[in-house]
């Protein structure tokens, strides 16, 4: 719509040196889990990669009690029939539970190009915005209005291209209880998902930056040598 807004949240993963905090990962995994998971799925997320440290970080035994909670189809049980069991933490989230729900393991990235269309479109490089700032303003974007349209239910978003939404309101704050003992407010319940769903997208940002970081320097301490060397071997002839 007209008035479409993506606010400029701020998230600790943005800029160059930014990183994901372990904890907002944690409480965003706790909002997904308790809330958007009822409709939503992370078929292409492992359980086993809550444990990772530059993700959630979970400890082991927890990984593994998390992944209990769900049941998988394994094929190789009753000699070859198959059955459910217990899931383990090689095993991924389960898909969308809603059929017109889309799948949130790389909504992160597949909403980061969105920052309004009436801007220039270098929001993302100028200001750092991303998928996790549409998101966060999808979510707190809801005006409450609805309407009928072909027999189904649209909800009103400032956010959402379009403006109407299939979706209804997902948060409205103190929807979960967290244990760190964080206000559940709606902007922090929903920028904690937001950055829980730009880690499932993008896990190895941190690597990448650190990967980023030592090229720089390994270039620069390059370019002093080589220039040293460039000097002394024409220094014979000036
Ligand atoms: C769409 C996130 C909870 C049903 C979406 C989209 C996102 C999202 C990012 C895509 C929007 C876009 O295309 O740009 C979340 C989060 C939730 C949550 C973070 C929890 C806080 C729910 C729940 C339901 C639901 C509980 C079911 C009652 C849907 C449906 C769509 C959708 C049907 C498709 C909407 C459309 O294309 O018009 N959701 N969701 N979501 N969600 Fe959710």
């Amino acid at each position: 719509s007209e008035d479409s807004h993506v606010t400029d949240y701020a998230f600790p993963f943005e800029g160059p040196f930014g990183t994901y905090d372990q904890f907002q990962l944690q409480r965003g995994l706790q909002v997904y889990t308790q809330v958007c998971s009822a409709c939503h799925g992370l078929q292409y997320v492992a359980f086993r990669s809550l444990g990772a440290e530059d993700g959630p970080g979970l400890p082991e035994d927890q990984v593994r009690a998390y992944a209990a909670q769900f049941e998988v189809w394994d094929e190789a049980l009753l000699d070859g029939e198959g059955d459910f069991r217990p899931a383990i933490p090689t095993d991924h989230f389960p898909e969308s539970a809603l059929s017109n729900a889309p799948d949130l393991s790389l909504m992160g990235k597949a909403r980061a190009g969105f920052h309004g269309p009436y801007g220039l479109g270098i929001n993302q490089l100028v200001k750092g915005m991303g998928g996790a700032e549409y998101l966060t303003s999808l979510l707190m974007g809801y005006t409450g209005e609805t309407m009928t349209q072909a027999g189904a239910t649209l909800y009103e978003n400032e956010t959402f291209p379009g403006g109407w939404i299939a979706m209804p309101q997902p948060l409205y704050g103190d929807d979960v209880v967290y244990e760190d003992g964080t206000e559940a407010t709606l902007e922090q319940v929903s920028k904690d998902v937001s950055a829980f769903m730009m880690w499932t997208a993008e896990p190895k940002l941190a690597a990448r930056k650190r990967a980023g970081l030592t090229g720089v320097v390994i270039l620069s301490v390059l370019a002093v040598l080589l220039y040293l060397t460039n000097k002394r071997i024409w220094a014979p002839h000036k």
